[in-house]
C-alpha cells in the first residue's frame, strides 16, 4: 500500500463502503490534530449506509465523545475525561490483584489454561465492572453484546443487549450514587440525560474491555514468543512495560480506528479526500511507517495507539496499568508459562478495527493457589 500509495490508500472498510486509510504517520498526526477539518461526527455519511451493515455498530453517530465534534465534543469529552480521572490508581493497582488472584488460582493446579478466556477477559471485565460500579449480571451482558459488535458478527443485536444492561445501571446511579466513574458520570455538571449516559457508557465498555483485554494476550504472546523477554521472567533483562510498549507500537491493539469524515473535499499529502467519507488511521501501519522507525522502540512512546490530539485516550494511565500489572500477577504466579501450540497456528478474530486473538493456549507446571500479597 506505502509503494502504491504513499500515506493514504483508498479502502473499503466492508464490501461497498468506501474509505480512506491514513497509513503514514506525518498525515496521521495532521488530521488527528486539526478537528475543524477532520471532525469525528459521521451524521452525514451514515444517511447512505444500511442499517444493517456489519460495520456500522462500530462507526455510527452517537451522542459520546469518540463520535463528536466541536461544542458537542467538549461536553462529553469533560464528563468523560472528569469521571476517568478521578479513578485512584492506587486503587486499581489492589483491584487488579484482588482480581487477578482468584482468577490464577481456578486454573493453576491443572497446568494449563487460555489466557483470553481465563485470564485477560473476565480480568478487563471485572476490572472494569468494579471501577464503574456494575453489578457482575449487567457487566455480563453488556460484555456479550459488546463482543458482538466488535467482531461484526449479529452486530445489530449486540447492540441491543448492551443497550438494555446499560440502562439499568444508569437507572441503579442515578437512585443511589457511589464512588465510581457511572455515578461521577451522573453527576457531571455537564447533566447528562438518560440517552447520553447510555452512549457516554457505551463508548467505555468499548473501549474498558476488548482493548485491555487484547493488550494483555498480545503482549503475553510478545513476552512467551521472543527470548529478549522470556528470559525477563527469571532473569530480568526486558520488563512487562516494555513488551508492553513493543506490541503498543508494532502490533496495537486497536489497529485501525480514529475515524473522522471530512465535511468538505480536503486536499492532503497531494490527495484529495471526498467529503463525507470516512478517513481512518491505521495506528499499526502509522507506528511502522519506516519515516518514524530508524531503530529500537524501547522507551519509546511515540506511537498512536491510544490516538493523539483533542480525541486521544484518556484512560491511557488506568489502561497501561491494568495491563502491566495483569501481567506481572500471571508471570510471578506462574514464571515457567510457554506458549502450548506453535505461534502461528494461533487464530485471529475477525473486523477490521481490532487485533484480537481468539485464544491464548498455555502450559505451565501444575502450581499451588497463591494468597493475596501485602497491600
Ligand atoms: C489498551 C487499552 C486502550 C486502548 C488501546 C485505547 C485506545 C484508544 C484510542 C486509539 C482512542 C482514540 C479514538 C479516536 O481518536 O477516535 C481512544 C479514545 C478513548 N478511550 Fe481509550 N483505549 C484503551 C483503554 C481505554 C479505557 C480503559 C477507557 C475507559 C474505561 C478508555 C476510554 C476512552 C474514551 C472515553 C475515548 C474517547 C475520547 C475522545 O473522543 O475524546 N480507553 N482510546
Amino acid at each position: 500500500m506505502r509503494r502504491r500509495f504513499g500515506s493514504l490508500a483508498p479502502v473499503e472498510l466492508s464490501p461497498g463502503v468506501p474509505a480512506t486509510l491514513v497509513i503514514g504517520y506525518h498525515a496521521a498526526l495532521q488530521i488527528l490534530h486539526d478537528p475543524d477539518h477532520f471532525p469525528a461526527d459521521p451524521r452525514a455519511w451514515e444517511k447512505n449506509i444500511p442499517a444493517d451493515c456489519p460495520i456500522r455498530p462500530m462507526m455510527e453517530w452517537r451522542p459520546n465523545p469518540i463520535r463528536s465534534a466541536g461544542r458537542d465534543h467538549l461536553r462529553y469529552r469533560s464528563a468523560a475525561a472528569t469521571a476517568l480521572g478521578k479513578v485512584d490508581l492506587h486503587r486499581l493497582h489492589t483491584t487488579v490483584e484482588q482480581v487477578a488472584i482468584p482468577l490464577i488460582n481456578s486454573f493453576c493446579e491443572v497446568g494449563h489454561c487460555d489466557v483470553v478466556s481465563q485470564f485477560a477477559l473476565p480480568l478487563a471485565f471485572s476490572i472494569h465492572n468494579a471501577t464503574l460500579g456494575c453489578s457482575p449480571d449487567i457487566g455480563q451482558r453488556a460484555a456479550t453484546g459488546m463482543a458482538a459488535l466488535f467482531d461484526t458478527v449479529d452486530a445489530e443485536r449486540g447492540n441491543q443487549m448492551l443497550s438494555e444492561a446499560l440502562l439499568e445501571l444508569i437507572r441503579v446511579k442515578r437512585a443511589d450514587p457511589g464512588a465510581d466513574i457511572t455515578s461521577w458520570l451522573v453527576e457531571h455538571p455537564v447533566a447528562l440525560d438518560d440517552e447520553e449516559m447510555l452512549h457516554q457508557l457505551v463508548t467505555l465498555y468499548g473501549a474498558g474491555i476488548e482493548p485491555v483485554q487484547n493488550l494483555i494476550s498480545n503482549t503475553l504472546l510478545l513476552m512467551l514468543t521472543d527470548e529478549r523477554f522470556a528470559a525477563n521472567v527469571l532473569d530480568g533483562s526486558l520488563s512487562t512495560r516494555d513488551a508492553l510498549d513493543e506490541v503498543l507500537f508494532n502490533d496495537p491493539p486497536m489497529a485501525n480506528y480514529c475515524i473522522s469524515y471530512p465535511r468538505q473535499p480536503i486536499l492532503i499529502d497531494n490527495v484529495w479526500l471526498p467529503a463525507h467519507q470516512p478517513v481512518m488511521i491505521s495506528m499499526a501501519a502509522c507506528n511502522n511507517d519506516p519515516a518514524i522507525r530508524t531503530g529500537e522502540v524501547t522507551d519509546n512512546r511515540s506511537h498512536l495507539a491510544f490516538g493523539t490530539g483533542p480525541h486521544a485516550c484518556p484512560a491511557r494511565p488506568a489502561a497501561v496499568l491494568i495491563v502491566q500489572d495483569a501481567i506481572d500477577q500471571l508471570l510471578d504466579a506462574l514464571p515457567e508459562m510457554e506458549l502450548a501450540i506453535p505461534a502461528n497456528e494461533l487464530q485471529w478474530r475477525p473486523g477490521p478495527f481490532h487485533r484480537a486473538l481468539s485464544a491464548l493456549p498455555v502450559t505451565f507446571p501444575e502450581s499451588p493457589p497463591i494468597s493475596a500479597g501485602i497491600q
